[in-house]
């Protein structure tokens, strides 16, 4: 059974699985779309109230049977729904693949100095090229396993990330109009919080960002020698995740006021990180460098992201007597091919399905049912079927236990009514 070489290997894997696309790309669009910073509270309550217990008796639970999710949920007597967990991983890496792409396009325009829209890159093939690139770095990482692979990318890459966001808050810190971007953050519209809708949002966003419900906590701590100490190191991994956040949106609201103006006038979703900012850099000075590390900023976390996703998958191939490396090819292939429609519907193919991209359909049907079900298999799995208490840490347990499956459930409710 592989090992992850020391505790501060895991950490390191683990923070650089929660600090994703989910913090870099998707927050500061969540924060915007939802009254700005007033949508911190609902953010932070849910991940320090559900995220942290969640994540604690996930790891915990990963390293108690020390196997894959397939495994896992198979011995605790739930038969086969372990392949959900798997399921939901593989959707997701799937598009996020296709959005790695996007990054290595951009990042390419900004050092080669090219010129092209989003609009432009979507209307021709290089995005598929690109994504099956993305594939094959991320598989390739895997291929050489927890510590050579995952834990030797992730101790180099996550503090490379923290040191360059540091350095992009400490640059924008000293230019005029800082400080709306604080005040963004600080002077936020409170009325907003009446609505369930924006707790719901909230909701998604912080289990996506943590990285929970998908199986990679099971599996990275399953890896983990015993003895741990769980609960602290789960701290760590959400205050980091945390952090990141809200460093990167003290660092681009301020770019983006400054440099577009009015912010009701910006476009939102996935226009933000492809179509505004590079807008705002070319108005900066050192502008193509600023976009360069940006983007740079977002392959980092996307692929340490990326290859905590395949693990779940590629463990639970190797559960059920696969080689790594064929397991890895094999879940590699697949995920490649269910992300091919979604990054063909972002290409000159524009595949579409009743008038919408697929690839926005598969976003969209992960968060809404794929994703929350998964969670629901773990969290309940792990607390009520599973015939030992994971951890000792009560609040984490009776949270997961009870609070937890009732809230997931009203939300999918809520979200289909
Ligand atoms: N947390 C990552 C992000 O913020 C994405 C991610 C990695 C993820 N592993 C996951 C999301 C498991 C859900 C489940 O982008």
């Amino acid at each position: 059974m592989e090992k992850w070489s020391s505790n501060i290997g895991f950490l390191f894997a683990a923070i650089g699985s929660a600090v994703g696309l989910g913090n870099i790309w998707r927050f500061p669009i969540s924060v915007y779309e939802n009254g700005g910073g007033a949508y911190l509270i609902p953010y932070l309550l849910i991940t320090f109230l559900f995220g942290l217990p969640v994540m604690i008796v996930s790891i915990s639970g990963g390293e108690l049977t020390e196997s894959d999710v397939v495994t896992t949920f198979k011995e605790i007597g739930t038969g086969q729904l372990g392949w959900v967990i798997v399921a939901a991983g593989a959707a997701i890496l799937s598009f996020y693949l296709v959005v790695t792409g996007w990054i290595l396009a951009f990042m390419a325009y900004f050092a080669f100095d090219l010129s092209f829209t989003f609009q432009r890159l979507t209307d021709g093939y290089i995005p598929v090229g690109l994504f099956l690139l993305s594939a094959v770095i991320v598989g390739g990482i895997v291929l050489f396993g927890i510590e050579r692979g995952i834990e030797r990318v992730s101790s180099i890459l996550v503090p490379v990330l923290f040191v360059v966001l540091v350095g992009l808050l400490i640059y924008v810190s000293m230019q005029p109009g800082f400080m709306r971007g604080v005040r963004y953050f600080l002077n936020p519209d409170f009325s907003v919080l009446s609505d369930t809708e924006l707790w719901i949002a909230a909701f998604g966003q912080a289990f996506f960002s943590l990285s929970l419900g998908a199986g990679t906590y099971i599996t990275y701590g399953s890896y983990l020698e015993g003895k741990s100490s769980i609960s602290k190191m789960s701290i760590i991994i959400t205050v980091a995740n945390i952090v990141s956040a809200i460093i990167v949106g003290l660092a681009i609201f301020p770019l983006v006021f400054k440099y577009l103006g009015n912010p009701s006038n910006l476009p939102s979703g996935q226009e933000l990180a492809f179509t505004t900012l590079p807008h705002v850099f070319a108005e900066m000075p050192f502008g193509n460098l600023f976009g360069f590390v940006f983007f740079g900023l977002l392959l980092i976390a996307a692929l340490s992201s990326g290859i905590s996703i395949l693990e779940v998958s590629v463990a639970s191939g190797m559960g059920r007597g696969l080689s790594r490396k064929k397991s890895a090819l094999i879940f590699g292939s697949l995920v490649t091919a269910i992300g091919l429609p979604s990054a063909l519907s972002y290409s000159g193919a524009n595949l579409t399905l009743g008038g919408k991209r697929i690839m926005d359909i598969v976003n969209q049907d992960i968060g809404n049912l794929l994703l929350p079900l998964s969670a629901l298999i773990i969290g309940i799995g792990l607390t009520w079927v599973i015939d030992e208490k994971v951890t000792d840490f009560s609040f984490a347990y009776l949270v997961t236990k009870y609070l937890f499956p009732v809230i997931l459930i009203s939300t999918i409710i809520a979200k289909y009514i």
